[in-house]
């Protein structure tokens, strides 16, 4: 009887120290900063900074937005790059997302693609009406909002591409990856326009290497929350796929001659955990 109580006592203090530990880490913000280098980046973007943050999901209460915009004046990014999850898929509360892209787009011209939670809200539509129709004519005037769709920015002597790609809520099923076809990416965002250096927001991290195919340079990427739970040398540990030890977690990833950077995010849902794994901001450096 003894021992276990005094086994009930220490899983009791092992099971507080975590949820502190976890309770400090989702209040807290860093920024991370990789450098781009190789033949493809454009001379007018070298030595250049952008920003990029992604999987926001309403997290206010935990990272407030004048910190996010403290992170991002430390920056002094050319744009800001959000690749999706700004909100909660089942909730009709747009505030918080609302207004950090107010408080961005002040003073820095924002791309934003959606991710599985923005997909989710069309499900929401017959309890809701039109749910995801308001959240984009919410998004205020110097953010653009790219599902599906492709702006093109001259910078220098240079062009710039940037692509926003929205897939299907079968692509983020649990358990497995099902495969993602080239002619299924030409069908939603066309044919990378060969003109200049290309950018894809895509949410979904898992299709990197289709996303090289496609020809895209840079990837920017989320989702995968940097696996939760990080373990030294293991790195992070599940998926929202409910896959272990995911091939992309969190970092710069490279193959061929494209580069994606998958963020571990800002906030979370459902499941509030956070273990060697702080919420982040971007900065992306381009070299020679
Ligand atoms: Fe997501």
């Amino acid at each position: 009887m003894h021992k276990l109580l005094k086994f009930i006592k220490n899983m009791t203090v092992f099971a507080g120290a975590v949820l502190t530990v976890a309770h400090l880490e989702t209040h807290s913000l860093k920024k991370v900063t990789y450098d781009i280098d190789g033949e493809n980046v454009p001379e007018s973007l070298i030595g250049k900074r952008i920003a990029m943050f992604s999987d926001f999901h309403n997290s206010s209460r935990q990272i407030s937005v004048k910190r996010i915009m403290r992170k991002l004046d430390e920056i002094n990014p050319l744009f800001v790059l959000i690749p999706g999850d700004m909100i909660v898929g089942n909730s009709t509360n747009f505030e918080p997302a609302i207004s950090l892209l107010t408080a961005i787009s002040a003073k820095y011209k924002v791309y934003l693609a959606p991710g599985n939670h923005e997909r989710k809200l069309i499900r929401l539509k017959e309890k809701y009406g039109p749910t995801i129709e308001k959240y984009i004519e919410a998004i205020p005037e110097n953010c653009e909002y790219l599902s599906n769709a492709h702006t093109k920015l001259e910078i220098g002597d240079d062009i710039i591409n940037i692509y926003g790609l929205d897939i299907n809520l079968s692509y983020y099923a649990r358990f497995e990856i099902p495969e993602l076809s080239q002619e299924y990416i030409e069908e939603k965002i066309g044919k990378k326009d060969d003109d200049g250096y290309t950018i894809l927001l895509a949410h979904n991290p898992d299709y990197f290497k289709e996303y090289e195919r496609w020809g895209a340079d840079l990837v920017v990427s989320g989702h995968n929350h940097g696996g939760m739970v990080r373990l030294p040398i293991l790195g992070g540990v599940i998926s929202p796929r409910i896959i272990f030890f995911p091939e992309y977690d969190r970092g710069l990833y490279k193959y061929n001659d494209s580069n994606m950077i998958l963020t571990s995010g800002i906030g979370q849902h459902s499941i509030k955990l956070r273990l060697n794994n702080k919420p982040e901001i971007c900065e992306i450096r381009f070299k020679g």
